[in-house]
């Protein structure tokens, strides 16, 4: 099946068929490797991209579901001044992630800043659990995303 569909800014198509899964053809299609398939279940978040404007687990998704969307993934965000942003707060914070999940958490804490500008507590664990990670202390994720959100206001002001 011949699907068409917006990718990191540029019009794309793919023939592959309809029930693969989004996660398999944006790494094995379009070599977007930033993404993981981890669980394919829908439990891990590892595999996550913007689906017309929206967080959503890309190995849940069938395919033919993304004819004429938009998709964004952590490739096309990392050339975003948000992502300078999210970057630049984990790094004061000294947030070392693995390269395993990197890609994908500073993805999902881009995109759910652009919803809670000032995370409140209950915000910040919605941002802080839509990745599975048991090797970061949340305590050091939640100051490095409350500085990204600070560099954020700072450069929108
Ligand atoms: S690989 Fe998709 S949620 Fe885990
Ligand atoms: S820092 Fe990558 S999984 Fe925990």
């Amino acid at each position: 099946m011949l699907i068409e569909f917006t990718l990191n800014s540029e019009n794309v198509s793919v023939d592959v068929p309809a029930y693969f899964r989004l996660s398999d053809v944006l790494r094995d299609e379009f070599g977007l490797h930033g993404l993981r398939n981890a669980c394919r279940k829908g439990y891990c978040g590892l595999c996550s991209v913007v689906l017309d404007g929206k967080l959503v687990y890309s190995c849940l998704i069938p395919v033919f579901q993304i004819r004429g969307r938009e998709i964004m993934t952590i490739e096309g965000y990392s050339k975003t001044d948000d992502f300078e942003d999210v970057y630049k707060g984990f790094k004061k914070e000294g947030v070392h992630l693995c390269d395993y999940c990197a890609p994908t958490r500073t993805l999902t804490t881009g995109i759910l800043l652009d919803r809670y500008a000032r995370p409140d507590e209950h915000q910040l664990m919605e941002i802080l659990t839509t990745v599975t990670c048991s090797c970061t202390p949340y305590e050091t994720l939640k100051k490095g995303i409350l500085s990204a959100a600070r560099f954020r206001q700072r450069r929108l002001q």
